[in-house]
């Protein structure tokens, strides 16, 4: 295809504001899904049917429209809408040329959303600024078109109004992708090379590789090579996706498309990555290229400890489709055998855990998440703690944690709160706007630490569920951190270990302590719960001695009733677990282990 007549963008929207009912009504007005074959949320429908092993998702759907006697081929990518996977959307965007800023006309613009504005404006692509719902009663589209002309720059008539839903002013929409997103630009006659914008296993044809060629061409049945890493692979398959996937002879300069080469692992076909032809390879990688770090590890561990090889076998399967994930074996002598795993942030987290409890039928423990903390000791020697207790015990040089550029959007009556909040999480405020005469966007440097946990539960809670959030990786920062252990009877109990800042180490020992005073039952003799910060004791309760007779409650001849109450407590006995000397009911980890 002649680039001229391609054009390669994006939509850029919040949750809910609406993309995949236009990505629908556009699928239909280009003519690629017949109306009679038009179900609501064409492209959700196939990502669930993926899941499944039944077809692909088009993470890229090329449309063809007519626009002034000219046939032009659109490729519509996907972006990740999660925060957790910033940079996935930054390589979506650097596939595009244009992206479509769409905004629910009812809600106004949300802090993700202005986050991948920027991106995008950082990649310098064309922006086109869509109201979309007019046909709400609620909508308000003066408004918030002031809002966004204010932010991109532009006239507030400048910004398109549509619906999705009845379909109004999407034609003009796709007029206006013609008129506004330039054609891609490469070098035809150049070594070929494509950039990797996204990678899906596949239980059928293996791991489907989405790219967008920059220079020359990658045609079928030739030899690929992957240029971070050097591994070559034959083309099996090579094709776009309308939406359906159809093979081709190739993908040229500004194409977007598929590759099929029976790899069966993503961390095979990376995102970001460029592929070259085998045997005329191009000589420098795109730029942009990282590789997919984890920032968040926690411990997960089986509930019942014969499930360890199927919570393996669980990982490994999931990591087929997610180079972000990372586990190794760990041992723990509270919690038994399980793994730490890596993650990009905690909604990645919490997904990969919800998956592994839904599909693979487990039950977890996950141990509180920590990110990783680069610990430099008095020799000079360097440590990577992404476990508490790699932590070392001697004296530290400096300790390193690292920080993220946070955004927050809400309606100015709750400046106050959310400056407190993240005031306290040790955030330094880098700047503040208004975006309009109610709403502000804010932002702050904050520890990532410090908002893995339950950071964005507490904003929630104190703007009335009205901020938005969002966060991108901003480097390190030397901290004042120590280690907090909690011991009972003198035990250190690993699952409890915690980094800490220095000025919150006292406040999670209290707690910690007086939580496990409540969830353990009491034992034969009186044990101590201890927090510590080495060998200097910060916080203390006592479970007092108490001998349990369950049987002490029942008068007299009732045997049956006896027998039951004995065979209960056996069975409370089996999900216990000694820790030392002491016996913790495996509830009490759990409890103590979430969050509250
Ligand atoms: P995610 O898939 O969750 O990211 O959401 P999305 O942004 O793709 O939004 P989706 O298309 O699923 O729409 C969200 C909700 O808004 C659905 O209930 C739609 O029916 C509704 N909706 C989408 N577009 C319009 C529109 O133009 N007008 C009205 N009234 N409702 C719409």
């Amino acid at each position: 295809t002649d680039p001229n007549v391609i054009r390669n963008f994006c939509i850029i929207a919040h949750i809910d504001h609406g993309k995949s009912t236009l990505a629908d009504r556009m699928l239909q007005l280009t003519g690629v899904v017949q109306p009679r074959d038009m179900k609501a949320q064409y492209l959700d429908r196939m990502d669930i049917e993926r899941d499944r092993g039944i077809t692909i998702k088009s993470q890229a759907v090329r449309m063809p429209w007519e626009y002034q006697d000219e046939t032009y081929a659109f490729h519509m990518i996907d972006t990740p809408g999660h925060v957790d996977f910033s940079y996935e959307v930054s390589r979506s965007l650097a596939a595009c040329e244009g992206a479509i800023l769409l905004v629910d006309a009812a809600q106004g613009i949300e802090a993700q959303t202005l986050a991948n504005l920027y991106l995008a404006m950082e990649h310098e692509l064309a922006i086109i600024p869509v109201l979309n719902k007019i046909d709400l009663p609620a909508a308000m589209p003066d408004k918030y078109a002031e809002e966004i002309a204010h932010l991109i720059g532009c006239e507030p008539d400048d910004v398109l109004r549509v619906s999705g839903k009845t379909g109004e002013g999407v034609e003009a929409l796709l007029n206006k992708l013609v008129e506004e997103v330039p054609a891609p630009v490469g070098d035809a006659d150049a070594p070929a090379r494509a950039m990797i914008f996204d990678s899906v296993y596949d239980t059928y044809r293996g791991v489907v590789t989405f790219v967008r060629v920059v220079d020359g061409q990658l045609s079928h049945r030739e030899k690929i090579k992957m240029m971070s890493t050097g591994a070559t692979h034959e083309l099996l398959e090579i094709g776009v996706s309308q939406p359906e996937p159809e093979s081709s002879g190739g993908l040229g300069v500004g194409e977007v498309g598929y590759l099929i080469t029976g790899v069966k692992d993503v961390r095979q076909s990376k995102v970001g990555d460029t592929v070259t032809a085998a045997n005329r390879p191009a000589e420098d990688i795109i730029t942009g290229y990282q590789e997919p770090l984890p920032m968040v590890y926690s411990g997960l561990f089986p509930i019942d400890g014969s499930d360890f090889p199927v919570l393996r076998e669980a990982l490994e399967k999931l990591q087929l489709n997610d180079a972000a994930l990372n586990f190794e074996p760990e041992v723990s002598a509270a919690l038994g055998f399980g793994f730490r795993v890596g993650f990009l942030g905690l909604l990645h987290l919490e997904i990969t855990r919800q998956r592994l409890e839904a599909e693979y039928n487990l039950d977890l423990i996950s141990t509180a998440p920590n990110v990783i903390y680069d610990v430099v000791e008095e020799g000079g020697e360097l440590h990577r703690v992404t476990n508490p207790s790699e932590f070392p015990d001697g004296k530290v040089n400096e300790i390193r944690e690292p920080v993220v550029d946070s955004t927050i959007i809400v309606p100015a009556e709750f400046i106050g709160a959310v400056m407190e909040l993240c005031q306290s999480r040790r955030g330094s405020m880098s700047g503040m706007d208004y975006l309009s005469e109610e709403r502000v966007e804010i932002r702050y440097k904050m520890p990532l630490a410090e908002i893995v946990f339950d950071f964005f539960d507490l904003l929630k809670s104190r703007t009335k569920g009205y901020a938005s959030f969002n966060w991108q990786g901003a480097g390190d920062q030397a901290a004042d951190l120590v280690k907090v252990d909690i011991l009972l009877q003198g035990d250190k109990v690993d699952a409890f270990s915690a980094i800490t800042h220095r000025e919150h180490a006292y406040s999670y020992g209290v707690k910690m302590a007086s939580r496990l005073k409540e969830l353990i039952p009491r034992q034969q003799y009186e044990v101590p719960i201890q927090a510590a910060i080495g060998s200097r004791i910060i916080a203390r309760e006592n479970i007092r001695a108490i001998r349990k007779d369950v049987l002490s409650k029942c008068y007299g001849g009732d045997i049956s009733r006896k027998r039951k109450l004995l065979e209960k407590q056996k069975e409370g006995k089996k999900r216990m677990k000694m820790v030392g000397t002491v016996e913790i009911p495996q509830e009490a980890f759990i409890a103590a282990l979430s969050s509250d």
